[in-house]
């Protein structure tokens, strides 16, 4: 099925009667093929480059259940040795490496802090109970984006005969839905530390590590020193096509690694997606060419009346729909009726994101047709 603007939307994403979602929005099963759309919703939207397709083709694999995919034991390898860490295990999703942590780290009971916005609690459907028994205790890390120590101490529970005790503490960098902030390493180690003396173990989402140790001219082995254990993405900024890392000790890994299975994530010949997952490895320093763009991407914004864009730190664009006197989701829709994709995040805001399949030349376009649209709702 096509839609107006020549999208083929997959059998989900239609309906009989000829009712098709738009592609903005709350609605992610559309497929864009026709270009003429700018797709800014997310950096996990990117297409498999001609190497990375030839590379999954010519990879040589094994079940990686007995642990025989060569390709895959090389990834794991790279990932280690890149995060600083023994080990490492690769699984299809963030969000699986998220929780398989998050099971491994803790005992069913205890508690969980982190950020009310931490990707880990708002979006990824309750997994800490859901999968892990585990009860959120979530505090106000605000423009900082991850807990102060003070914020751990106080939220900290120690075990009693009444009380479950905290048995991991969560930080999220660079940090999604505080619109990409790269949080500096003075501050994920302060947290580490107050975790720490309180015997409480750290585990990072590093969904888009790559971007905050760009941004903050880092490298991954540094940014994670203090923390325990860290999960982080091949398939947003850096372009593969599937596939994250969690990364920690040697035990810590094998037992996530049985958490994986538990959770259905055991894959067999991967190597046919760690190998794209290889290529994605070197896209790490041209991240800053993304966040070039999401720089020019807000001032360009920011400059519209009626907009609010603040400079971002990565990929990342908030955009305050505000001063126009829409939401955020029927700002989305009418720009979205203009080709530019991208998310509804909050009642007034809007989240655009750059990656490694737009550039300069599409950046200007989209800011000409959302100037277009604010036009016609002023
Ligand atoms: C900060 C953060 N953590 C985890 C995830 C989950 O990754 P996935 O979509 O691969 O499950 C995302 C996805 O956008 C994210 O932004």
């Amino acid at each position: 099925m096509i839609n107006k603007v020549g999208t083929v939307i997959d059998d989900l994403g239609g309906r009989a009667d000829g009712w098709v979602p738009p592609p903005t929005g709350r609605y992610f099963t559309v497929r864009l093929v026709e270009q003429n759309v700018i797709d800014l919703r997310s950096d996990t939207v990117t297409r498999p480059s001609a190497e990375m397709r030839e590379s999954a083709a010519e990879a040589p694999v094994g079940d990686d259940v007995y642990r025989d995919d060569p390709t895959v034991n090389e990834l794991e390898s790279r990932a280690a040795a890149l995060a600083g860490t023994e080990a490492a295990v690769f699984v299809p999703t963030g969000t699986m490496g998220n929780q398989a942590a998050i099971r491994t780290h803790t005992e069913r009971g205890q508690e969980l802090l982190c950020d009310e916005q931490a990707h880990v609690y708002k979006w990824e459907l309750g997994g800490i109970p859901q999968l892990s028994s585990v009860q959120p205790r979530i505090v106000d890390a605000g423009d900082r984006a991850v807990p102060t120590p003070a914020q751990i101490r106080e939220g900290y529970v120690a075990e009693d005969l009444h009380r479950p005790g905290t048995g991991l503490v969560t930080l999220e960098n660079t940090h999604n839905s505080r619109g990409g902030v790269a949080v500096p390493k003075e501050h994920v180690d302060a947290a580490a530390d107050a975790a720490h003396d309180l015997g409480v173990p750290v585990h990072l989402d590093g969904a888009r590590l790559p971007n905050a140790c760009v941004a903050l001219d880092t490298d991954p082995a540094e940014m994670l020193d203090r923390v325990d254990t860290a999960m982080f993405c091949l398939s947003k900024g850096l372009g593969a096509p599937v596939g994250s890392v969690v990364v920690g000790p040697e035990e810590f890994v094998a037992g996530a690694r049985r958490v994986r299975k538990l959770f259905g994530g055991g894959m067999r010949q991967a190597g046919i997606v760690a190998a794209p997952a290889l290529d994605a490895l070197e896209n790490v320093d041209r991240l800053v060419e993304d966040h070039a763009n999401a720089e020019r991407l807000a001032a360009d914004l920011d400059d519209i009346a009626g907009l609010a864009a603040p400079n971002p730190d990565t990929n990342l664009v908030m955009v305050h729909t505000d001063g126009l006197g829409v939401t955020g989701e029927t700002f989305a829709d009418a720009c979205g009726e203009r080709d530019v994709a991208f998310s509804a995040f909050d009642d007034h805001t809007c989240r655009l994101c750059t990656h490694l399949d737009v550039d300069e030349r599409d950046i200007d376009e989209a800011v000409d047709r959302i100037a277009a649209v604010a036009e016609e709702l002023r």
